[in-house]
């Protein structure tokens, strides 16, 4: 099938921001391979194939364009993708489903499932399916059956094969993951299957570094490695809620604990609450399945994070009304960053968004400034129309504020003029760091009210 110029055809379904990437490493790492990535989006193919990517993430352009036009192509013909290639990775989207049973929590699995009637049409050779969307236990199974059902009389072989790249960082993360896991049936064919998507990646990941499973522990791993690292969030950011009360650091906290190894240091940082497309979908997603199964103590503990993650945020904008007299209304409000971590232009479910929302509900003047989201942030907000204000410019969002409020954590922000920016500030001028990573002292030596998360308020007057 392959062609003579080529030992194998790859292709990916989805090229979104694991498709896309994903495909990219390989391709470049393996230039024996053909590698072609489908999408539905004609908007999406195009970009991909200039230097205008439809996502930012350090590092990608150069990439894409070390293999671009080489063995690494883009294309909206899904059905020719399907025929030519003998392993098909899947990265479509997984949301989480809004409507009938499930909703709110279960994931929509409408992609999913058309990728699979793809197949079924399209297909006229035996094919492994490398499932790299995050879904329920049993996916894969379920998948396994449905293409079975085939009348051509093919083979199709469904590989758990979970992605665990963050954004900002997954170019890095892609090249030198900390483990890739293969999860396949216990049979000699799902084995054989394994070992194939095994040897893609021994072109450049230590073997030590691929494990291998069964495909249910493969899926749920996925799942419940995004719950550990949220829960850890969610952990610090309620001592943070506790340590305003009691002039406590939670810096020093996170610091104190971070050095006993069996906590570790990684995911302490407190913050304005988690953001990103997964997170949130992939807990609830953990919650529907406890729920299916039964086992609500289980699905109540879960939920718990995104309850405390969903306070967080709210916190941030009370203490933010408190703090400002209790009333924002009409008050120009800078928020410095909307993506929802530093690196990525992307904003789904980003912190910025509901403070945004909350702070327009008190009618604050909000200026959104980012150097890389604003044209996400303003789709995300396009029903206020001109009533926010989008300057990528952060000293000009400022201009005229009675405050910033730090969302993201970019680095930029750690090395702006402080001084300048209290210059041309309503007084008194205040900071909201829900990152902290400011220089508190040296915001409050300037003369700002400076409001940091889990740390006490360095204010030069009490606001009672
Ligand atoms: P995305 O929305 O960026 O990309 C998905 C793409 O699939 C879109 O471009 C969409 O047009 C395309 N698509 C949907 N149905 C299609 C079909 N039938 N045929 C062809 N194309 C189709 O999503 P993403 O962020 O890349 O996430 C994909 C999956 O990977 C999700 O399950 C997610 O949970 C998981 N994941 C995401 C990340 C991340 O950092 N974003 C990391 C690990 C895992
Ligand atoms: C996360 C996981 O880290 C990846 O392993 C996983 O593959 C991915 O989800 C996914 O399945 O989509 P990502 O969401 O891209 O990656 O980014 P993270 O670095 O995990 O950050 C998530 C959110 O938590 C961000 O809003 C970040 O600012 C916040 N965060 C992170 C904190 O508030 N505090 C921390 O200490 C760390």
């Amino acid at each position: 099938m392959a062609s003579k110029k080529f030992k194998k055809n790859l292709l990916c379904i989805g090229a979104g921001y694991v498709g896309g990437p994903t495909m990219a490493m390989i391709a470049h790492k393996c230039p024996q391979y053909k590698v072609t990535v489908v999408d539905v989006s004609n908007e999406k193919i195009a970009a991909w194939q200039t230097d205008n990517l439809p996502i930012y993430e350090p590092g990608l352009l150069e990439l894409v364009k070390s293999c671009r036009g080489k063995n690494l192509f883009f294309s909206t013909d899904v059905d020719k993708g399907i025929k030519e290639s003998e392993i098909i990775f899947i990265s479509v989207n997984t949301p989480t489903k809004t409507f009938g049973e499930g909703a709110g929590k279960s994931a929509d699995l409408q992609y999913w499932e058309k990728t699979a009637r793809d197949i079924l049409r399209a297909s006229d050779s035996d094919k492994i399916i490398v499932e790299r969307s995050t879904l329920p236990v049993k996916t894969a199974i379920a998948m396994e059956r449905i293409l079975s059902l085939n009348e051509k009389g093919l083979n199709f072989e469904v590989v758990s094969n979970p992605e665990f790249l963050a954004e900002g960082t997954a170019i890095k993360d892609l090249e030198k993951p900390d483990r890739v896991l293969i999860g396949s049936k216990e049979t000699e064919s799902g084995i054989k299957a394994r070992n194939k998507i095994v040897n893609i990646y021994a072109n450049w990941i230590p073997r030590t570094h691929l494990i291998t499973s069964n495909q249910m522990s493969s899926e749920l791993s996925k799942l419940v490695a995004n719950s550990f690292l949220a829960q850890r969030i969610s952990s610090i950011n309620s001592i943070s809620a506790l340590c305003e009360k009691v002039d406590a650091d939670v810096n020093e906290v996170a610091n104190a604990i971070g050095k006993d190894k069996r906590i570790g240091d990684k995911f302490l940082n407190a913050s304005v609450g988690f953001g990103g497309s997964c997170f949130k979908k992939d807990i609830l997603n953990l919650v529907y399945l406890c729920e299916t199964f039964g086992l609500y103590e289980v699905a109540a503990y879960w939920e718990n994070i995104v309850k405390i993650n969903d306070y967080q945020t709210s916190r941030f904008v009370q203490n933010i009304n408190k703090a400002m007299f209790n009333t924002i209304t009409n008050k120009r409000i800078a928020i410095f960053g909307y993506a929802f971590k530093a690196n990525t232009s992307d904003t789904r479910e980003t912190a910025a968004l509901y403070v945004t929302r909350k702070l327009m509900t008190e009618r604050a003047h909000v200026v959104i400034s980012d150097p890389k989201a604003i044209k996400n942030a303003k789709k995300d907000l396009k029903e206020y129309g001109n009533d926010i204000e989008y300057q990528e410019d952060p000293y000009k969002a400022a201009k005229g504020a009675h405050a910033v409020a730090i969302v993201t954590e970019w680095d930029m922000y750690k090395t702006l003029d402080y001084e300048k920016i209290y210059r041309s500030m309503e007084k008194p001028a205040f900071i909201f760091d829900g990152r902290n990573i400011l220089d508190h002292e040296k915001l409050f030596k300037i003369g700002y009210e400076v409001h940091p998360i889990g740390r006490p308020p360095l204010v030069h007057f009490n606001e009672g």
